[in-house]
């Protein structure tokens, strides 16, 4: 299964895809986390991106192609992927198909994960993830079942994204917006694009992407 998941910051990106990765056992491929990871490890393109997503813009195309075009060599890619994060400009989308097409890997579906914007605000505000494995957890909407301790690893510390505060969520926002949101008639005129309302419970929303992946 290959897969794209799209939706403004916040909508449950991140959460599906951990949960898709065991479903169907293909990795998570978020930019994000590649970017975050390059930040702390203080390699170049960590350097380069890491004022730009302290702002909640965008990081340069040419960045997160190449950062996506090395993932995809990867052994572990050869069954399938979650591109969690990215594309999210068209020229991300035309590069990715070209990539694609090259490595011939074709696309099944683009997950469109729909969410007010009330509704990310609150889910940013609240969200925070473990600090070994990354399991994504949310104040209110997804304690851990006990208080302090990760329900996957067990590990007791956990952190928050500097870019998850109300002023960077409206940049993020509008960077979506204005950016990303064309990808949705994008790949609606491809055929590609599986809509699921993504503002039930997490659950609820696994079984909704289930449901339009296994049609
Ligand atoms: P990135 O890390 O991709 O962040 P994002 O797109 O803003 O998405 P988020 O990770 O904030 O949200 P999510 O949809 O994964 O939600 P989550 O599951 O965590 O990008 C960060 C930055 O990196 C960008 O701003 C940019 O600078 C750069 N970047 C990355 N990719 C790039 C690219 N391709 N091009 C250029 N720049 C790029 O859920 C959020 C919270 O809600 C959690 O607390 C969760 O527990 C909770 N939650 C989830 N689902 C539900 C539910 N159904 N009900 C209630 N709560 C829920
Ligand atoms: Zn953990």
């Amino acid at each position: 299964m290959r897969l794209i998941l799209l939706g403004p910051p916040g909508a449950g990106k991140g959460t599906q895809a951990q949960r898709l990765v065991k479903l169907y056992d293909i990795p998570q491929l978020s930019t994000g986390d590649m970017l975050r990871a390059a930040v702390q490890e203080g390699t170049e393109v960590g350097r380069r991106a890491k004022a730009v997503m302290d702002a909640g813009e965008l990081v340069s195309d040419d960045i997160v192609n190449q950062i996506v075009s090395d993932r995809l060599d990867q052994a572990d890619c050869q069954n399938g992927f979650i591109l969690d994060g990215y594309p999210r400009t068209l020229a991300q989308a035309d590069c990715v198909e070209e990539m694609l097409a090259e490595k011939e890997m074709p696309l099944d579906a683009v997950v469109e994960l729909r969410v007010d914007d009330d509704a990310l605000i609150d889910r940013v505000s609240g969200r925070f993830t473990c600090a070994s494995c990354g399991a994504v957890y949310h104040d209110t909407q997804k304690p851990p079942q006990t208080e302090g301790v990760c329900d996957v690893c067990g590990s007791t510390e956990f952190k928050r994204r500097a870019d998850d505060n109300a002023e960077t969520m409206r940049t993020r926002l509008r960077a979506y917006y204005k950016e990303t949101a064309p990808l949705v008639g994008y790949y609606h005129a491809k055929g590609l694009l599986r809509p699921v309302d993504g503002m039930g419970e997490i659950d609820e929303v696994t079984a909704a992407v289930q449901s339009v992946l296994d049609d």
